[in-house]
């Protein structure tokens, strides 16, 4: 009796989960965007929380401040506040920290950062979480290893930022303002190095930034701001559409005979949403990109990552600026560990600068 009982739950079970997956899954996924959304954004998943962003040392940031920045958004009409960090390198450590003067640690670190010889990462996190998710917060510290000043800041919707629903013009629209209040803070100083550098969902919005850089300048009605030295795409896709269907998300129903009108169609299509990574990055030959993928990643196969490679070196045929790829035998999340990530970036930056010097003697 109580077998044949667990025997039809069982059978009941399994049809189920049977028309959820042939059904039920597509149809919602299909007509609602507000699923599409929140695979694509995943801001929904928000951890670890009650934290207390204002305080980084609270969330195991040493050597940061808080900063907010406040605008008018023109994609959502309103105001929008984002949630900032800057990290300062750890050669700073005792000189901001220990030394005392009668500035606040504020003005000492804002001070630090507009005469800062350092480079400078601004990051772009990937989907889900915010800025002081764990896997983030280990390359920040890697970043302060090397000497390099971090910022890093929560889109709309994400962390202690304005909770209003992420689109990708609206998260590219947070970055412009972070990358042209940073480029404020560094006017008149031409020793700093900007990088920009993205992670996953990060890596397209730092590439529809570059790409459209002069065309979000002036959306905004402000002068153009110049490209930073060079773009590092942490486990990157080359498009949105074939990240979707490759995620593994994808293979539950990707046998389905509708599969593709119902889960490829509306990111294909859809006004919210490009991120087509190779194509911006396509458009941007001069600026050079460093791409850094694992052979493990399960979220974003390594493949896509090639592809990007390949598209853009055609792209930037035998003169464009120089394009690394270094492959990782990591994950998605957890290049950050890689013991040889220092050197790669190290390597990375050198041969930028002296292909700056050389340009520069041949201007001279
Ligand atoms: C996507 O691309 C189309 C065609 O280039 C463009 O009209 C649309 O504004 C883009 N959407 C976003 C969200 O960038």
């Amino acid at each position: 009796m109580v077998i044949a009982a667990l025997l039809l739950t069982g059978a009941s079970l399994t049809a189920s989960v049977l028309v959820l997956q042939v059904a039920v899954i597509p149809l919602v996924f299909k007509y609602s965007k507000s699923v599409q959304r929140k695979i694509v954004f995943s801001n929904c998943i928000n951890y670890p929380k009650n934290l207390d962003f204002e305080s980084p040392s609270s969330c195991n940031v040493l050597g940061g401040r808080n900063c907010k920045i406040q605008f008018q958004s023109t994609v959502d009409d309103g105001p929008i506040k984002l949630g900032v960090w800057h990290i300062i390198p750890c050669s700073l450590f005792r000189e901001l920290f220990v030394i005392h003067d009668c500035l606040t640690l504020e003005q000492r670190l804002q001070n630090e950062l507009k005469k800062s010889h350092n480079t400078i990462v601004l990051y772009c996190h990937g989907n889900s979480n915010h800025r002081a998710s764990p896997h983030r917060l280990t390359l920040y510290k890697v970043f302060q290893s090397m000497n390099f000043h971090v910022i890093t800041f929560d889109y709309r919707g994400y962390g202690d930022s304005s909770s209003v629903r992420p689109t990708e013009k609206g998260v590219v629209e947070d970055a412009l303002q972070v990358y042209s209040w940073l480029m404020e803070c560094l006017q008149g100083n031409d020793k700093a190095t900007v990088i920009l550098w993205g992670h996953s969902l990060g890596t397209a919005i730092a590439a529809n930034l570059v790409s459209n850089l002069d065309e979000l300048c002036s959306n905004r009605g402000s002068a153009c701001l110049p490209l930073p030295k060079a773009l590092v795409l942490e486990a990157p896709f080359n498009n949105l559409v074939n990240e979707i269907e490759r995620h593994p998300f994808s293979k539950l129903v990707s046998w389905l005979p509708y599969y593709k009108d119902s889960f490829l169609k509306p990111f294909s299509s859809s006004s919210e949403y490009n991120f087509t990574t190779d194509q911006y990055l396509s458009t941007v030959t001069r600026l050079p990109v460093l791409i850094l993928h694992s052979k493990g990643d399960k979220i974003v196969p390594y493949d896509l990552a090639v592809k990007l490679y390949e598209c853009l070196k055609r792209s930037r045929g035998e003169n464009g600026a120089p394009l690394e790829f270094h492959v990782f035998d990591k994950g998605h999340n957890d290049i950050c560990e890689a013991p040889g990530l220092p050197q790669v970036i190290t390597k990375f930056m050198n041969t930028i600068k002296s292909r700056e010097a050389v340009e520069n003697n041949n201007a001279m």
